[in-house]
């Protein structure tokens, strides 16, 4: 059954909830914080090793309960149903939406066109098992009969950014084996990757979901005839791998039949790191730690799917994003992971959301006539105070925040952590609570500087009542990191449910691609 079309603006909440914003609007952080005592145990979600503080929001439990009884009017727990159970909910592929039973540890069917898909996922998870651990133990073989030292992921957009984002955020538990990321049509890229390596030790995994992928094909042909320099057309077969569902084109290419790992069409690119596409991520850290992501991503949907709207963590942090877009008319949201290892966790995001949500035409086929898919972007803090933090502080836009903080480091170094979380709360607090006239001008007396005050104090005011989330873990581990970008993915569709459009297909690649072919075919 296909997924129903409500239009959110039509609805009794949004309706409640326009004329709520009035009275809410102008309304700061630190008097919502002064009037209830026990806003944080409210307004906070514990989920495993996740602590999620949403009270820093410019939200009352009315605000929550009118945007709960939006996503119960466009009918979010029917949608979320139909999206674990196969429906085909990507209407105008005619296709299921899956990636949820690549990680399931359920035993139950999950049927797409009456076929049980399970089976063929976990022969996947065997052959990704089996293959890691022999590249792994150094018993695969390279042409010349060395080990393999090196991986190249050959892909683009969903068949490289997550595989590329997890293995750094994971690097902490990766092993001897250097993975490498080949993506951009830039010949450069792959010239500047190559010339690092050795052809007899390397594994180039060829990830494409069609196998049609302009950049993708072209990186592998210049590989592959860099590769047949020290090597013959039989050498192949112990160097080059492929991911995708296109049988045909992968054996035209070159690659071996055996050497294919599979990929279905009810698994979006941009959704895909937890197939076969991740096996560079298996390749990195082993399977156990594959399996673990994949564990942890299980453990956030069936959160998903059970708790109740007000404690779950994907529903709050959607409708808190719909709040910001379509109240407050936000078009940014920062991420900013407070850890190294996930500096690309925003461009991650980046494409998981902007590729799904990124639409302007709603499920009856209509042009919509209200805000849709935000822009995404951030990076690592404490890097982003000393770049772009002056704007989201004292500048003109509002942009709601996540913060992503880790209770433990890695190596322990508890100087660093301790400075690093500082700046976490820090930021948190001073975007919340900001700095009055008053207080800026008590600084200025009690730093000498009277003779200053008139002319410096209106650039030290901070207004604050700027939002945030803070999302607490416990630890960096696979399973955390597999429930963190699974609550994102589930954000992602919980929008696309409330703003009424089709969240998994992605028509707006498709004409910058056709006008490059015709450009480059008159060459
Ligand atoms: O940019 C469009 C897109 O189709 C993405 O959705 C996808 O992740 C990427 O291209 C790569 O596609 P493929 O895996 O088929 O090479």
């Amino acid at each position: 059954m296909a997924l129903k079309s409500i239009n959110p603006t039509k609805t009794n909440a949004w309706l409640e909830l326009k004329k709520h914003f009035e009275e809410i609007k102008n309304i700061h952080l630190k008097d919502l914080f002064n009037d209830d005592k026990k806003r944080q145990e409210k307004f906070s979600i514990n989920f495993n090793d996740f602590f999620i503080d949403f009270s820093k929001n410019r939200i009352t439990q009315k605000t929550v309960n009118q945007l709960i009884e939006l996503a119960n009017e466009v009918e979010l727990k029917d949608a979320i149903s139909k999206y674990f159970s196969g429906n085909k909910i990507n209407k105008t592929e005619n296709r299921a939406v899956l990636h949820t039973a690549l990680r399931t540890q359920k035993n139950e069917p999950i049927l797409v066109d009456n076929t049980d898909i399970l089976p063929e996922i976990k022969q996947a998870l065997s052959k990704i098992e089996t293959f890691s651990n022999q590249v792994i133990s150094g018993n695969w073989k390279g042409h010349t009969g060395e080990k393999i030292t090196d991986i190249v992921n050959v892909g683009i957009g969903g068949s490289d950014l997550g595989p590329s984002m997890v293995v750094d955020a994971l690097k902490y538990y990766k092993n001897h084996l250097n993975v490498h990321f080949v993506s951009n049509i830039d010949g450069d890229h792959v010239h500047e990757t190559l010339k690092k390596l050795h052809p007899e030790t390397t594994l180039f995994v060829i990830v494409s979901k069609t196998f049609t992928t302009q950049e993708t094909i072209t990186n592998a042909t210049t590989i592959r005839k860099w590769f047949l320099n020290s090597a013959n057309e039989n050498a192949v077969k112990k160097h080059f791998i492929a991911v995708s569902t296109n049988l045909s084109a992968v054996t035209d290419f070159g690659i071996e039949e055996s050497n294919i790992f599979p990929m279905w069409n009810w698994v979006g690119g941009r959704f895909s790191l937890w197939s076969p596409v991740g096996l560079s991520i298996s390749l990195a850290v082993g399977f156990k730690n594959f399996k673990e992501l994949l564990i942890g991503a299980s453990e956030m949907d069936e959160h998903f799917k059970n708790a109740p709207f007000e404690k779950n963590i994907p529903v709050i942090l959607g409708l808190l994003g719909i709040w910001y877009t379509n109240f407050f008319n936000s078009e940014t949201e920062v991420i900013l992971p407070y850890s190294q290892y996930l500096n690309k966790l925003s461009a991650y995001l980046q494409q998981a959301n902007m590729e799904s949500n990124g639409k302007s035409v709603d499920r009856n086929g209509a042009k919509v006539n209200y805000q849709t898919g935000n822009v995404i972007w951030g990076s690592a803090g404490t890097n982003s105070q000393h770049a772009y933090m002056q704007l989201i502080h004292q500048g003109t836009k509002l942009i709601p925040a996540d913060f992503i903080g880790f209770e433990e480091s890695l190596y322990g170094e508890k100087e660093h952590h301790d400075k690093l979380m500082a700046n976490f709360y820090g930021q948190i607090q001073a975007l919340a609570k900001g700095k009055t006239k008053e207080e800026v001008h008590l600084d200025l007396k009690f730093q000498g500087k009277i003779n200053d005050i008139e002319t410096l104090l209106p650039f030290k005011v901070f207004e604050g009542n700027k939002p945030t989330n803070t999302i607490l873990i416990k630890k960096l581990t696979p399973r955390n990191l597999g429930s963190l970008i699974a609550a994102y993915e589930h954000k992602i569709f919980v929008q696309g449910i409330i703003w009424n459009i089709f969240s998994f297909d992605q028509f707006g690649v498709e004409l910058g691609k056709e006008m490059a072919h015709k450009i480059y075919s008159k060459k």
